[in-house]
């Protein structure tokens, strides 16, 4: 029974090589695979109809020999419709070589990392020097140093991942410890921006993620009060958002400034004229960054006598200034990498 089939798919197997031969177009090559792989009528299908006449223990012989004849048909077929379609028209199509090329895509930077280096550029300006920390911290730096002693509830609110078997090593929950490790490292007079990824015990949502960015802001010298924090974000904000901004500042609470404030700008888009407005959902205020003026008990931490130097502090959201300026609705679309969305910036 087995030699019989095997003999048959010989014979097959000759004529279908013989026909690939003669093949003359297209056309005919689709009625050839028609013939051969359809699923009702083709001649592999009748093949395997056949298996049920095999006894039991012959059907996997049988079986076997089918499917390796019907993947030598597949393979020949592939091969010979890449020739034919790669060849198709033969003199008829011929190519310019002189034509242009048609254009690749360009790449753009990704929406974060532009806004990053919008935010740079404008501090840059203003004579700010680019600080980076490292993105696993000591919890000295991301807490102790910064006046959130262990076991306050400040590091509740905080709370992050911290590296197996090593207590005192976490991923940073914000910017703010490269203010330490610099005033560690420096004497002042001195102003810095330090951009960089940080990390929440957060679970995600469309204002929530366990991995965001942020732009931390310090400068310490003598003499130096809260007007100057609020000039510098004034300058800052004008520039970024647009010229006629209005700055409202709301008291706040950072363990590591005193006083501290919340930053709002009006809205941009409908200086609260409008109920409906999408960036600012009616309220005329956009919530945008922490500051205050650096404790002296963190400028102590940090070898830095309170009584000669003060400074101010700021930090913000990337993704939150990308969700308020270019109104993206939801910050998880920033992680998608879906061009349709990435495309628009940049
Ligand atoms: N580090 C603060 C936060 O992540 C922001 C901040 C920075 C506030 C500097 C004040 C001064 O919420």
């Amino acid at each position: 029974m087995i030699d019989e089939l095997k003999k048959e798919i010989e014979g097959v197997k000759h004529s279908f090589l013989k026909e690939i031969e003669q093949l003359q177009s297209p056309e005919n090559f689709s009625a050839l695979k028609e013939r051969y792989l359809s699923r009702k009528k083709g001649v592999i299908s009748s093949l395997l109809l056949r298996l049920k006449e095999f006894a039991p223990a012959e059907k996997p012989q049988a079986g076997q020999a089918i499917n390796v004849f019907k993947a030598f048909i597949e393979t020949t077929l592939a091969g010979v419709e890449e020739k034919l379609t790669g060849s198709r028209g033969g003199a008829e199509t011929w190519h310019d070589h002189s034509l242009p090329a048609s254009a690749l895509p360009i790449g753009r930077f990704h929406l974060i990392a532009s806004i990053k280096q919008q935010i740079e550029d404008l501090f840059l300006n203003l004579g700010y020097e680019i600080a980076l920390g490292p993105e696993v911290e000591l919890a000295d730096f991301n807490f102790t140093k910064l006046n959130i002693p262990e076991h306050h509830p400040a590091r509740d609110e905080q709370d992050t991942f911290f590296l197996e078997g090593h207590d005192e090593l976490l991923l940073r929950t914000h910017t703010s410890p490269m203010q330490v490790r610099y005033m560690l490292a420096h004497k002042p007079p001195f102003k810095i921006i330090s951009p960089g990824k940080a990390f929440r015990k957060d679970d995600p949502d469309a204002t929530h993620s366990p991995c965001f960015h942020q732009v931390e802001g310090l400068l310490v010298d003598r003499g130096i009060h809260f007007s100057h924090l609020k000039g510098t974000l004034e300058a800052f904000c004008r520039s970024f958002y647009g010229p006629d901004i209005v700055l409202r500042f709301r008291p706040g609470y950072f363990p590591f400034t005193e006083p501290s404030a919340e930053v709002d700008i009006s809205c941009f888009l409908c200086s609260g004229g409008r109920s409906d407005c999408r960036i600012c959902k009616g309220s005329g205020w956009l919530e945008i960054l922490g500051s205050g003026m650096v404790h002296p008990q963190v400028l102590r931490n940090c070898g830095i006598d309170p009584d000669e130097y003060s400074g101010f502090a700021f930090g913000m959201g990337i993704e939150r200034v990308a969700m308020v300026k270019y109104g993206v609705p939801d910050l998880r679309l920033l992680y998608e990498n879906d061009l349709r969305l990435l495309g628009q910036f940049g």
